[in-house]
């Protein structure tokens, strides 16, 4: 079997529509939506960054101009803070895209699908295994350690072989996930014997909903272009994944950390509200407003 050697790229899929959070999102990316101060787009990038990454694709959709602008140089805004002496803020600005970051974008023209808008980054992806994140999962590693992805690239080093992040999920949750089944094999890895898009409760085969985070083998490229469309009549990710299960071996993998499901209103709130209250600067006045008022 090819020895795959570091993730180099990661893809981040930001051509769907939003709809749940219209009118928000009629003239905007959700992505760019802030939790705070920064984008939902630039944590899941600095998560990709941390995890060694260098190389983003971002899968582009109508409206989403504002996240090409997000990393890229902004003159005015940087001559005029430099002429007004605002280093700190032009350091900020700046951080937003290292030097050593590499950023490339593609269109899907029309939101097929999931695994229409992956398939749309193999011309940017080639033969490599690649990451992909879903910046409306908004995901934090445990305090002082490892974020999700880079927790996942490590995991991958061993398995070699495609690795996606679980949870348990409530039981009336399962029909919002994809869902995996399979047998223990490691501390927290699961390997994947069935994979199921959005099931009802009744023939959910576990409670294991994939969260937006996977680590792939290019193979998923064929996987998904061979595949029929799927569950909502669009071309699933989670089909072509299950696919290689029979192929190559697909791996489950129990993540330490926190998903905020920012796609909805509610974990967007959640989020909101837990990152305000950690927030070096507008934490302690957030905290002493919350106790004051609701306490
Ligand atoms: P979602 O189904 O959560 O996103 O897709 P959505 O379609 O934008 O949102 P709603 O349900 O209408 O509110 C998960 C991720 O996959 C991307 C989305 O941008 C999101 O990051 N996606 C989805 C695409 O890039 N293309 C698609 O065709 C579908």
């Amino acid at each position: 079997m090819k020895k795959f050697t570091g993730i180099n790229k990661a893809v981040f899929p930001v051509a769907g529509l939003g709809t749940r959070f219209l009118p928000a999102t009629k003239a905007q990316p959700k992505e760019m939506l802030p939790i705070v101060d920064k984008p939902l787009i630039q944590y899941a990038v600095e998560e990709a960054y941390d995890a060694g990454i260098r190389h983003m694709v971002f899968v582009n959709g109508r409206n989403k101009r504002a996240i090409e602008d997000h990393f890229d140089t902004a003159y005015e805004l940087e001559t005029e803070l430099e002429a007004a002496g605002k280093n700190d803020l032009l350091a900020l600005v700046n951080s937003i895209k290292p030097d050593d970051m590499h950023c490339s974008y593609v269109r899907q023209s029309r939101a097929l699908g999931l695994g229409h808008a992956v398939l749309c980054a193999q011309p940017l992806v080639g033969e490599e295994a690649f990451a992909v994140l879903l910046a409306d999962d908004l995901m934090t590693g445990p305090d002082g350690g490892p974020s999700v992805l880079k927790q996942m690239v490590q995991v991958f080093d061993q398995t070699q072989a495609s690795v996606l992040a679980v949870q348990e999920v409530p039981r009336d949750h399962v029909k919002r996930y994809g869902i995996v089944a399979g047998e223990a094999s490691g501390e927290r890895l699961i390997r994947v014997r069935q994979m199921v898009e959005k099931p009802a409760p009744e023939v959910a085969p576990s409670r294991l909903g994939v969260a937006g985070r996977y680590v792939l083998t290019p193979s998923v490229f064929d996987q998904i272009r061979q595949q029929p469309r799927g569950t909502g009549n669009e071309i699933q990710l989670t089909d072509g994944i299950a696919r290689l299960i029979a192929t190559e071996g697909v791996y489950a993998y129990a993540y330490q950390g926190k998903r905020y499901d920012c796609g909805s209103k509610q974990g967007f709130l959640e989020a909101t509200v837990e990152l305000a209250l950690k927030h070096p600067e507008v934490g302690p006045g957030f905290q002493e407003y919350i106790k004051t008022t609701f306490c």
